[in-house]
């Protein structure tokens, strides 16, 4: 019998290797980006390649406590340090966290960078950020009630949660017609998990050793989630997928959720 998978463990080498492997998402920004954050021309992505509006950051970002929830890869932390906020990028993979300790040295920029499961942050006293920003990445978690609560509890009251999530039916489709085709057929209900509907070899043959685990979750996890743990969700955003062609025609890839945490 095989042993059970632990997602996020698979997932932590797996992002490790995506590193090395030069995925898009792990490529820190170069020194042009954070001289013009400095001088307070910056912009950072949640969704897609789609910049989040400014006003769903605090009206002074300078000084503001950011927790960069699933954010390493030295992008949208160290943009945002050098836009004046205390950085802290928490993820899951020490490879991921050294792209942003490498921009930030070679920046002379200051963050702090934590390891750990984004369902557990106990790292940090309640009530100790102001933004909580969370780009795509829920979908290498297997379960988001917890990361919900958590980011309510580390938020300050009036705080707010960004986050980028993918749209859940796009896993509806069977993944190599759409892949190796654009044929989109429907194969999976929701909520959808690579582990359940394929397991881990399956997973690994179609895509590779280094593929992280994935999950749908379904809007009631994400929206309903969010509600639940007591946000109020003050503007959402949506964006194709950019590499998911034949889906972009038909419907959004990515929402994005700004939700507050009431004063
Ligand atoms: C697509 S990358 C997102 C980071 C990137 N800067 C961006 O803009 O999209 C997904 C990130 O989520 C992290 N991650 C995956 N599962 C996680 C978990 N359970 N807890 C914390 N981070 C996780 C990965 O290590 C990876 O760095």
């Amino acid at each position: 019998m095989t042993s059970p998978v632990d997602p996020v463990a698979h997932n932590r080498a797996a992002w490790d290797a995506q590193v090395e492997g030069g995925n898009e998402w792990t490529q820190p920004v170069g020194p042009g980006v954070i001289a013009r954050a400095r001088e307070g021309d910056w912009s950072v992505v949640l969704i897609g390649y789609q910049p989040v509006p400014r006003d769903w950051f605090p009206a002074e970002l300078r000084g503001a406590d950011v927790l960069a929830l699933a954010s390493g890869g030295g992008q949208q932390g160290p943009v945002l340090a050098a836009a004046g906020a205390n950085v802290t990028v928490f993820d899951n993979s020490p490879r991921q966290l050294a792209r942003d300790t490498e921009v930030a040295e070679r920046e002379g920029l200051v963050l702090r960078t934590v390891l750990g499961d984004m369902r557990d942050l106990s790292a940090f006293a309640d009530a100790s950020f102001d933004l909580v920003f969370n780009p795509v990445s829920n979908l290498f978690c297997p379960e988001l009630a917890p990361v919900w609560r958590e980011c309510y509890r580390v938020l300050r009251p009036g705080g707010a949660l960004l986050c980028g999530f993918m749209n859940p039916d796009l896993y509806i489709f069977d993944a190599e017609a759409m892949d190796a085709r654009g044929e989109l057929i429907v194969r999976h209900p929701l909520p959808y998990s690579d582990l359940e509907a394929l397991g881990l070899e399956e997973v690994q043959r179609r895509w590779g050793p280094a593929a992280p685990v994935e999950y749908s979750h379904t809007l009631g996890e994400q929206i309903g989630g969010q509600l639940a743990a007591g946000f109020v969700i003050t503007a959402f955003d949506e964006t194709p997928h950019h590499s998911l062609e034949a889906t972009a025609k038909y419907m959004p890839g990515y929402f994005a959720t700004r939700a507050v945490k009431p004063a």
